[in-house]
């Protein structure tokens, strides 16, 4: 399924032929097409529109539309269809009525395999990263981006939208999603897919639901139950439909509560479709449809990539009655009303455009710039000061050439190859890659009368050595993530704990940045001076760096996760199922028309028990435990301080009003947090995010805020009334800097 190593080369002959059909394709006449449709009147809802072209279409278009091809042919030897413009997926339109392909390409943290075609991409920050600037603005920004830049290139579809929350803070995507919250999660990527879709590209959310480890997840079952799972992941899901309203939710490859995702009557069909009242359509997550019959019926609307479930054989089970035509109008008409609503039709992408590099690598730095967090800063370390500094150490993690990104589906492929090792073309699955943005270039650029030296940091005590006698150390370390992999543990691999030891035993004046997909532990927190939370910062990451290192720009990131001290204070100390060994299962499959039997050697199928912490993720289960993380969700510095005061909410309770004044220096930009502590009747020991937002202020400066409470944070699910309810009793409404900090309480009575 995955463009590796392994089908690069075969992909290549592919490839040509592909180049060779989308030079045809390019030739089409630009502009609007003439309206020849009744469907084309703009002025009717994109509803009426599908419906009108859906009383047009045969059987075979109905059933065409419901799956499609992967990077290139359905199946191996086919032509690749016109249109097709080999991305990560290709669903053919149907031009006698005017209805455009869908072309899909993965997008989390920009567009993928750009080097392919020999394009080029903007790296942003990861998700994650974005997410710690708690600025919905600029996740608009982000998805402005991703999808300016896939117009440009000629995709009218996004893959990315990762939403699943930090449950297993090891899990290897973790990168490519939101954080641990379902308000922050939910804000953040719902404003990413209305960025994106407001360039006319369609959108969606993935991997519904609980994919929140990649070890066996095509292979385990999330057991939850349906109050915690409503409470936590799927909230976070709820939120960001309401916000964006997006063409597409991608299902998951694992099984919860016993169905797979993708045939999942309770998430898709009840939940999805029923309670959140999602318009859109759910494909499934690449090879994750696993029947025809189970999946049609219990809510998929097409099977990505490929055609064994939902060509021929649904087209069959359609004829025999088996799934109703309804139903596969039902499929076709979501698509339809999807591709109008976002305006896919009224505006086509052709023709290509070349993208702006400078535009997106300048809004890449600006969200990094919000995205970088500090999270420790003895006596005042930073901000570095070029006057007064002669030398500075810099150690570790190629930061002489370049900044690390993520891995997986969501690899954007580095300008000029791998800036630590660069070969021709993009990367391999699973590539350390470093994106040519050097930290060592624009901290000397802040710094032109310092000596401003590189140590490799492979070797801690050559490292320390070379540290010793310079003013700052500052070393880079790194955690590499990828699809498909988790993290066995919270420690950053490597031995780069040694190394960090080491060098900070060499120089007091030691910082350390941390380029990281999620949180890591760091033993030696309380040893260096500054710590620095970087995550993958993108193509403007280097800048972004030298501008907080120094002060012309101010912190004001927060963590959108818990930092742990220790693997045994989550409520898994081992990733589930990691250390499962394969054990001998019989396969059965269809060869030539023969079924077959085969015995292999594969890990069996597990259960993660989600039930352990329930909706209490993150910061919540910390909370409830009574356990202190090493640093808590929420929880950010700046280069000023501010003072919280007068906190009010209002009677129906519907909104929290607070001043912040600027008690600093330095103007900066500060990120309140509003949470609730429901009734006792709840019976929850921990609280839940329920605003939160961004106030500038200059030195001396307050300013008296008013933020909405999400009625959905104040909400218990309660099982027997299948609802969302607020509960009677008092609520607690706190404010304050982070989750561990909120010095304002209000109460309000429902
Ligand atoms: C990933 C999806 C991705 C798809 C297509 C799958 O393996 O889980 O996130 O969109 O591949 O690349």
């Amino acid at each position: 399924m995955k463009p590796g190593k392994s089908c690069r080369h075969a992909a290549t002959l592919l490839a040509l032929s592909a180049v060779c059909t989308l030079a045809l394709h390019a030739q089409a006449p630009p502009g609007p097409a003439p309206a020849q449709h009744p469907w084309d009147d703009r002025s009717l809802s994109p509803d009426r529109r599908a419906d009108l072209v859906l009383k047009e279409m045969t059987l075979e278009e109905k059933i065409q539309l419901v799956h499609g091809s992967g990077w290139g042919a359905l199946r191996p030897g086919d032509p690749i269809p016109p249109g097709d413009n080999w991305g990560a997926g290709f669903v053919p339109g149907i031009e006698r009525l005017g209805i455009p392909g869908v072309n899909l390409q993965d997008s989390a943290v920009g567009v993928r395999l750009s080097a392919m075609m020999g394009r080029y991409s903007t790296l942003l920050p990861s998700t994650l990263g974005a997410a710690s600037s708690w600025d919905v603005r600029g996740a608009q920004l982000y998805g402005d981006v991703i999808g300016r830049e896939l117009r440009a290139q000629g995709f009218n579809m996004s893959i990315g939208g990762g939403i699943d929350i930090t449950r297993e803070p090891r899990n290897g995507r973790n990168f490519e999603y939101a954080g641990e919250d379902p308000l922050l999660a939910g804000s953040m990527v719902g404003n990413l897919m209305k960025g994106l879709q407001a360039e006319h590209v369609m959108g969606d959310l993935k991997h519904y639901a609980f994919n929140d480890q990649e070890t066996g997840r095509n292979i385990y079952n999330a057991v939850i139950d349906r109050r915690a799972a409503r409470e936590s992941d799927l909230l976070a899901f709820q939120i960001a439909l309401q916000i964006a309203q997006p063409s597409a939710v991608m299902c998951s490859y694992n099984r919860v509560d016993g169905d797979y995702s993708c045939e999942n009557d309770w998430l898709l069909n009840r939940v999805l479709k029923q309670d959140f009242h999602f318009k859109g359509w759910v494909l499934s997550d690449w090879g994750g449809t696993h029947s025809t019959l189970k999946a049609a019926l219990a809510g998929l609307d097409q099977e990505m990539p490929g055609d064994q479930y939902f060509g021929a054989a649904l087209e069959q089970a359609v004829q025999d009655g088996r799934v109703p035509m309804s139903r596969l109008d039902d499929m076709d008409h979501r698509i339809l009303r999807s591709m109008f609503a976002a305006g896919i039709i009224d505006h086509p992408v052709m023709p290509r455009d070349v993208l702006d590099p400078f535009r997106g690598r300048d809004d890449a730095q600006h969200i990094a710039e919000e995205s970088i967090v500090l999270l420790r800063n003895e006596a005042g370390i930073l901000p570095l000061d070029p006057g007064t500094l002669h030398s500075i150490a810099l150690i570790g993690s190629h930061a002489d050439v370049g900044v690390l990104s993520g891995g997986g589906s969501a690899q954007v492929d580095a300008p000029g190859g791998n800036a630590a090792g660069a070969h021709p073309g993009g990367a391999n699955w699973g590539e350390t890659v470093y994106f040519p943005s050097s930290p060592l270039e624009y901290i000397r650029e802040h710094a032109p009368n310092a000596k401003v030296g590189f140590n490799p940091g492979t070797d801690p005590a050559a490292a320390a050595s070379f540290a010793r006698s310079a003013d700052v150390a500052v070393v880079f370390v790194n955690q590499p993530m990828h699809e498909g992999m988790d993290r066995p543990s919270l420690s950053l691999p490597d031995d780069q704990d040694a190394l960090v030891s080491a060098v900070a035993a060499a120089n007091p004046h030691t910082i350390v940045v941390l380029e990281t997909g999620g949180p890591v532990t760091m033993p030696w927190a309380q040893r260096v001076s500054g710590i620095i939370e970087a995550w993958y910062p993108g193509i403007g990451g280097a800048q972004a760096l030298a501008n907080l290192l120094f002060g012309t720009v101010n912190f004001s990131g927060k963590l959108p996760v818990s930092f742990a001290r220790r693997d045994a204070d989550l409520p898994h100390p081992e990733v589930t199922g990691m250390n499962l060994r394969p054990v001998p299962q019989q396969i059965t499959f269809t060869r030539d028309g023969h079924t077959l039997t085969r015995t292999i050697m594969a890990i069996a199928p597990f259960e993660v028990d989600y039930n352990r912490a329930g909706a209490a993720v993150g910061y919540k289960w910390f909370q409830e435990q009574h356990i202190q993380p090493l640093f808590p969700f929420g929880f950010g510095l700046s280069y000023t301080t501010y003072a919280y005061s007068h906190l009010t909410v209002d009677g129906a309770g519907r909104t929290a009003t607070l001043t912040i004044r600027n008690t600093g220096r330095r103007a900066g930009t500060e990120i309140a947090e509003v949470y609730a502590r429901l009734p006792v009747a709840a019976g929850e020991h921990y609280e839940r995010l329920a605003a939160f937002g961004r106030v500038q202020l200059a030195p001396g400066e307050s300013k008296t805020i008013t933020l909405d409470l999400n009625p959905l944070c104040l909400s218990i699910f309660n099982v027997q009334a299948d609802a969302m309810q607020e509960i009677p009793g008092r609520y607690d409404i706190l404010a304050g800097p982070s989750s561990a900090y909120t010095p304002l309480v209000a109460t309000i009575r429902r």
